[in-house]
């Protein structure tokens, strides 16, 4: 399988894709769930994890931008309509911003909230983004609230269209983004 990104998406960024997929839904669940923990000290490891993977995203989502702009994207699949084509660019444009305000937005409200600093996987202290502020702890507190339901929306209009392609249009779009023969797209005009 070729490493960059020709007429399916390359191996790179298709382990990237998947990989941030998963973390993003799990940092999702443990984040709600969290919030319900009562605060002591007993449970504040489950406090870390998510803050050391949300990192972890922050990092693999830039990783996955650099690669995209080095290997690049393959074409659409034929015959998808000029508004299809925009609707997804703008989607996807939108779900990068999006995982990267999630992460940005957590660190910036652990910062503001004037918490102790947190250890990355407990190992290195991370520094602080802003000194104790309780307006912007609020407004990046919303904004990380938020803006995990607006992600989770966009993932679900993502995966529909994915699935609408694979499903009904029968072409190569959700193919191409999996392992070479793990899905097979019947319109073999359209692979
Ligand atoms: C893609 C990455 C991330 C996702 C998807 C995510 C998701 C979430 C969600 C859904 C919540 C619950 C929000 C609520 O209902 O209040 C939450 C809470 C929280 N997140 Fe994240 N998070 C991410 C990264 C981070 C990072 C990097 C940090 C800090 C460095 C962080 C710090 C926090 C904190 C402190 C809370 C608890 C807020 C409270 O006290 O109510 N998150 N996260």
């Amino acid at each position: 399988m070729s490493l960059k990104n020709r007429e399916r998406w390359g191996a790179i960024s298709q382990g990237l894709h998947w990989l941030v997929a998963a973390l993003v839904l799990l940092l999702g669940v443990v984040g709600l769930v969290m919030g319900e923990l009562p605060r002591v000290p007993k449970y504040f490891w489950v406090y870390t994890a998510h803050k050391s993977l949300g990192i972890t995203v922050l990092a693999l989502v830039v990783v996955r931008l650099g690669w995209r702009l080095y290997a690049g994207a393959p074409p659409a699949v034929p015959g998808t309509p000029g508004w299809q084509q925009r609707t997804a660019s703008l989607t996807h444009g939108l779900l990068y911003a999006l995982v990267l305000a999630m992460p940005l937005s957590g660190w910036l409200y652990d910062s503001a909230s004037g918490l102790r600093p947190f250890r990355l996987f407990g190992l290195v202290e991370m520094p602080k983004l802003s000194a104790p502020d309780e307006r912007l702890a609020d407004l990046s507190h919303a904004l990380h609230e938020w803006g995990f339901w607006l992600l989770i929306a966009l993932v679900l209009l993502h995966a529909g269209a994915a699935l609408y392609h694979h499903l009904h249009l029968r072409d190569a779009t959700l193919a191409r983004m999996l392992p070479h023969g793990w899905l097979s797209s019947p319109n073999k005009d359209l692979r």
